[in-house]
């Protein structure tokens, strides 16, 4: 029986990568780094040091610590920004009706998410309440591909991975769900996310019957 759904953020329930691409292209272009749509989508799913030191190799710069440190701080204070401009009408479609469904039907809902802000997104959008289980940036020390992320909210679930599906827009969260144990659903292009076990497309077309017919057929 399909007992849990575990939910990457930005990408799936909410549209930040438009916001992360606006700050990490203005601090790319203040350190005269191109920074395109493609590098961007290397950069889903990674955590926030990941990211920088993706750049930073990108355009062959090596700093101090405490610099990378200022660069990161600069590049959130924008990224926040934006962030506090979003209300109920950013969480992306069907993503709040698919929670209530799963909600009614009893299955457990968590969040696994890189990000360090994942809180207050939630909370912006409205989202936070239907979770019972929150595992963000703050929790993990290991990035995904690592499963960490996941591994965590099923202990929090008090499941086993196999009784989840994880929803994932990012080539990296594919891999830490598989890794992890997981069934992992993509959000996005099957072109791209090559490894997930299904992929859609966005969530429009799920809901709690549709979850549980796709987790019988692999159970
Ligand atoms: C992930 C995003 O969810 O969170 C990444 O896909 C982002 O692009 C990462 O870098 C960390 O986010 P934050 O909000 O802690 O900077
Ligand atoms: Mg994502």
């Amino acid at each position: 029986m399909l007992k849990a759904c575990i939910f990457d953020l930005d990408g799936v329930l909410v549209d930040t990568a438009k916001y992360h691409f606006i700050a990490w292209q203005r601090l790319a272009n203040q350190l005269n780094i191109e920074f395109t749509e493609s590098d961007n989508e290397q950069l889903k799913g990674l955590s926030r040091d990941a990211s920088i030191t993706y750049i930073l190799n990108k355009g062959n710069i090596l700093l101090s610590e405490q610099d990378k440190q200022n660069y990161m701080a600069q590049k959130n204070e924008w990224y926040l920004a934006l962030v506090n401009t979003m209300d109920a009408s950013e969480s992306l479609p069907n993503a709040r009706e698919l929670l209530i469904t799963l909600k009614q039907h009893n299955v457990l809902i968590a969040l696994g998410s890189a990000s360090k802000n994942a809180r207050l997104i939630l909370e912006k959008t409205g989202l936070l309440s239907y979770f019972d289980s929150i595992v963000d940036g703050t929790r993990t020390s290991k990035s995904k591909p690592d499963p960490e992320v996941f591994l965590t909210a099923a202990k929090d679930l008090n499941i086993k991975p196999n009784e989840a599906i994880v929803f994932e827009d990012a080539i990296s969260g594919i891999q830490a769900a598989n890794d992890g144990g997981f069934l992992s659903l993509g959000i996005g292009s099957p072109q791209i996310l090559t490894q997930a076990v299904w992929v859609y497309q966005d969530l429009t077309s799920l809901n709690f019957q549709a979850l549980a017919s796709l987790y019988n057929s692999k159970n």
